[in-house]
């Protein structure tokens, strides 16, 4: 159980980190301007555990808390084995959390970092999963950092607010708290110049020209001389999947990839034939 008892008198010792590091808060000066966005409500207990099991957090993550309140996220991740970062403008959260990390039990003090600062100036690129209890409009705003820094297939749960017109991949409901996941999809969009073995064996040149909106996929593949408009296509993190309908000899059928540094590799699935496999190197924006 993690203390909500609040640390006082002199800073307390840093925690430690994946890198060695202590809190960043260490008698430094901050400037009385930086308020909170959000005020402290912290997650209960149990809703944490389950926010957890959403995102599948084990030992391979490093786990971002944004507003981490008194660390319990973090120091929760922790115990599973995670390495964590939690961030909070709050400087008696941060002792909380250091507090809570020495209280913790082994180990965790070795895997977490807390650091007094602005959620909106944290760098997200070693995150692999990153969690939110904000507001709406904060989720908003961390957005586009959120598509441009953490690599595609990193998750990100919140405590019950979305993240505007980026739906989430899944939802549910856990001690009467509704809660959101959604997964970073791979960068997939410019000119793709494309092999796809048929099922005849024969081999097909394809050029697809994509566009992503979050996880939904648009765009065209030309084949021969069509020009063919791809149906219902997704990313899944760094799975992208489509249809092509049948177009003179060209067969139709299900395409799917996954993004391999800047080659999609993949099957396509033409009805009642085996799967053949396709290829994709980027060419362009
Ligand atoms: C709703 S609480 C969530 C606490 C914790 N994540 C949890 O789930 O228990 C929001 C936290 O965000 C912090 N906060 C608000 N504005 C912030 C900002 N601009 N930068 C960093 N932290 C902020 C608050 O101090 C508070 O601890």
């Amino acid at each position: 159980m993690i203390a909500n008892s609040v640390a006082t008198g002199s800073d307390l010792p840093g925690t430690g980190s994946p890198a060695g590091r202590r809190s960043s808060d260490a008698g430094r000066p901050f400037p009385l301007a930086r308020r909170r966005d959000v005020p402290y409500v912290p997650t209960a207990e149990p809703v944490v555990e389950a926010l957890l099991d959403f995102a599948g957090v084990g030992p391979a993550d490093v786990i971002y808390d944004l507003g981490c309140g008194d660390g319990r996220v973090v120091i929760a991740a922790a115990r599973r084995g995670a390495r964590g970062v939690g961030v909070d403008i709050d400087r008696l959260r941060i002792r909380e959390c250091e507090w809570n990390t020495q209280r913790a039990g082994p180990g965790v003090a070795g895997r977490v970092r807390f650091v007094r600062g602005s959620l909106f100036d944290v760098d997200l690129r070693e995150a692999t999963v990153l969690t939110l209890y904000l507001m709406p409009s904060i989720n908003r705003r961390l957005r586009p950092r959120i598509l441009r820094e953490m690599a595609a297939g990193t998750r990100v749960v919140s405590n019950y607010f979305d993240m505007g017109d980026w739906k989430p991949d899944a939802i549910v409901e856990r001690h009467k708290r509704v809660l959101l996941l959604w997964k970073v999809p791979a960068c997939v969009e410019g000119r793709w110049s494309c092999v796809a073995m048929q099922p005849d064996g024969a081999r097909r040149r394809m050029v697809l020209s994509l566009k992503r909106r979050y996880q939904m996929l648009a765009g065209t593949a030309r084949m021969g001389p069509y020009e063919i408009p791809i149906h219902d296509g997704r990313v899944d993190g760094k799975q992208i999947m489509f249809e092509l309908p049948r177009r003179g000899d060209i067969t139709g059928g299900r395409y799917e990839a996954t993004l391999e540094g800047n080659c999609l590799r993949g099957t396509f699935h033409a009805d009642g034939t085996r799967a053949t496999p396709w290829f994709g190197a980027r060419t362009g924006p």
